[in-house]
């Protein structure tokens, strides 16, 4: 709510406390979004492929998920939809251009398999927890506290 009235009334000028409101959410926006990306860099730099790492605890904790994937013989599809999870993780702390709708339909379009919304949006803790295991020390509260925001932002998209 703040964030998309932050849009509209950050040139509000006459309204101190709103303007001071608006500001604040959009810095902490881009701070989410800094954060959200450097945590990506620190993982690129430690693994070059973080991929099967992903999908192994996914599979270790949802052992019936892994059947599911018996014609993705080149692991394309388990890469491009991580791509996809990852591109709308961003969007969500930015501008939100797709994002909330998209997910908001592959949950549906997922329900075909039987993956109910706990498990769609496990994918995410996943990749969080695979990453800052990747992150050889590196990984900072700022990272976790943008990712906590992508978990929000996940939970909330919905039709
Ligand atoms: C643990 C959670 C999830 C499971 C088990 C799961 C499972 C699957 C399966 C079985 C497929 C079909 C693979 C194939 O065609 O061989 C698929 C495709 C896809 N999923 Fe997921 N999914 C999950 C979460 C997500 C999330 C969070 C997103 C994005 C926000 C997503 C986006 C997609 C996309 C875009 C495709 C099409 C990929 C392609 O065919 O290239 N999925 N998913």
């Amino acid at each position: 709510m703040l964030e998309s009235l932050s849009r509209v009334i950050i040139h509000a000028p006459h309204i101190p406390l709103l303007r001071h409101l608006a500001l604040r959410c959009q810095t902490s926006a881009m701070t989410h979004s800094h954060a959200f990306e450097q945590s990506l860099e620190t993982v690129a730099s430690h693994c070059e492929d973080p991929v099967p790492l992903v999908y192994a605890q996914i599979f270790e904790h949802y052992p019936e998920m892994e059947a599911l994937f018996i014609l993705d013989t080149d692991h394309g599809a388990r890469g491009h939809m991580l791509n996809e999870a990852l591109s709308c993780a961003q969007d969500l702390l930015g501008p939100d251009t797709f994002a909330t709708s998209f997910i908001a339909a592959e949950r549906q379009n997922h329900e075909g398999y039987a993956i109910t919304d706990d498990i769609f949006e496990a994918f995410f803790t996943t990749m969080h927890s695979v990453f800052r295991g990747l992150s050889n020390g590196e990984w900072t509260p700022a990272m976790d506290a943008a990712w906590q925001a992508v978990f929000e932002k996940v939970a909330a998209a919905r039709l």
